[in-house]
């Protein structure tokens, strides 16, 4: 069991700044997911916290110590790639045992720690066979095997599933998941999918551009996202966003006047009203589960649109509409199946306490909600 802090990381290649200021904790055994778009340093920072790339600057700290100068291998953590990096010569068996052996470990104790882990990821009858001979799942899950024999300090995924195809995405998912319960061992895991995240991670950590954008549970990060990149990253479909003024401020917060809507529509919103001024610009973000098809136009906070698109998939659903005025579109995500069509129009309640309100610079903290609202 092990703690690992990061403090003030940066990260430089020559004159390309990576990583900016990385502060980042995990607790013992929790599982710490690290989200981002491509590119945006995950890979980097993981390579960092195993010992593969040294940092510009900043401490890492495992079990209360400093490691930046200590080797990979002398760090005792375990790295699980996307690409998995079996040796193709070498069969299950000895790709598990390679690393135990470099390091002198008796040859009784390698036959009982490669049998127990091949039989918590079945993969006993597949020990003599070599990786061309393993489906993508099997060849995964061997890597991970190598891993857990290792016994190590804390697990680093990279990415681990993202060649697996769909169904076999969403297996492994849950064998890791329990794997994580069974071993109560740390887990820092990379993805760019926000799904895996959400249902993997104790905590996400979302990057951009090299940079933590926030930091939270799941849940934190879903209900209160603090700026509107987190809030279009996390949760699918993504959140919709609507171009909109501040039209008159009170006591109970801010109305809004929607940009692309045809009659002009409005919406109050519960926001502190000292967090903008009259005539500002703000984007209103609304998840597409929280908007309601409504009964008849013209109720408050209701909006009226053209359906573009009707998915059914039969428990649930999505309407895409066009906005007239604008070229944004929005996502409703229905419960059951409804008989409209495309081309028909639809009203929908933007229900006020499900919205968000942004300012318009993708980076800029949301607007703090009216004091004792929400
Ligand atoms: N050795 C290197 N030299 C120069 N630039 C590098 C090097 N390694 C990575 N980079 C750059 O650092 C940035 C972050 O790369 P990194 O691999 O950490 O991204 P990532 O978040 O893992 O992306 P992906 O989701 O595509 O795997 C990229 O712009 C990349 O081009
Ligand atoms: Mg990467």
């Amino acid at each position: 069991m092990s703690t690992l802090q990061l403090k003030h990381i940066d990260k430089r290649f020559g004159d390309t700044v990576v990583l900016r200021d990385i502060d980042l904790e995990a607790a013992e055994g929790e599982f710490v997911a690290l989200v981002g778009p491509s590119g945006c340093g995950k890979s980097t920072l993981l390579r960092i916290i195993s010992g593969l790339e040294p940092t510009t600057a900043g401490e890492i700290i495992l079990d209360g110590k400093r490691v930046n100068d200590v080797s990979a291998a002398e760090r005792g953590l375990a790295m699980v790639f996307q690409s998995y990096a079996l040796y193709p010569h070498m069969t299950v068996y000895q790709n598990m045992a390679f690393g135990l052996e470099n390091t002198g470990t008796p040859k009784a104790e390698i036959e009982r720690k490669i049998g127990d882990a091949a039989r918590m990821l079945q993969l006993d009858v597949l020990l003599q066979r070599r990786p061309t001979q393993l489906s993508g799942g099997q060849r995964q899950r061997v890597a991970i095997g190598r891993a857990i024999v290792r016994n190590p300090k804390l697990f680093l995924f990279d990415e681990p599933l993202s060649n697996l195809d769909a169904e076999l995405r969403v297996q492994m998912r849950a064998e890791i998941i329990a794997l994580h319960q069974r071993l109560k061992t740390g887990m820092i895991y990379v993805t760019h999918d926000q799904v895996e995240a959400m249902t993997m991670a104790d905590k996400i950590v979302v990057l951009r551009a090299g940079q933590v954008e926030q930091t939270g549970t799941p849940l934190e990060l879903y209900n209160s996202p603090q700026n509107r990149f987190v809030a279009g990253f996390i949760g699918s479909p993504r959140m919709n966003f609507i171009e909109a003024v501040v039209t008159a401020r009170d006591g109970r917060g801010l109305t809004l006047a929607l940009a692309g809507f045809e009659p002009q529509a409005t919406i109050n919103v519960a926001v502190d009203p000292a967090a903008a001024a009259h005539g500002t610009a703000v984007m209103l973000g609304v998840r597409p589960e929280h908007l309601e098809v409504a009964e008849g136009a013209g109720a408050p906070d209701t909006v009226t649109v053209q359906i573009a698109q009707v998915e059914q998939l039969g428990g649930h659903g999505f309407i895409h509409c066009t906005l007239p005025t604008s070229k944004r579109s929005l996502v409703v995500q229905f419960q059951g199946q409804i008989a409209s069509r495309a081309g028909a129009t639809v009203t929908l309640r933007i229900p006020p306490a499900a919205c968000h309100v942004f300012s318009t610079a993708a980076g800029e903290p949301a607007l703090p909600p009216l004091h004792g609202a929400g």
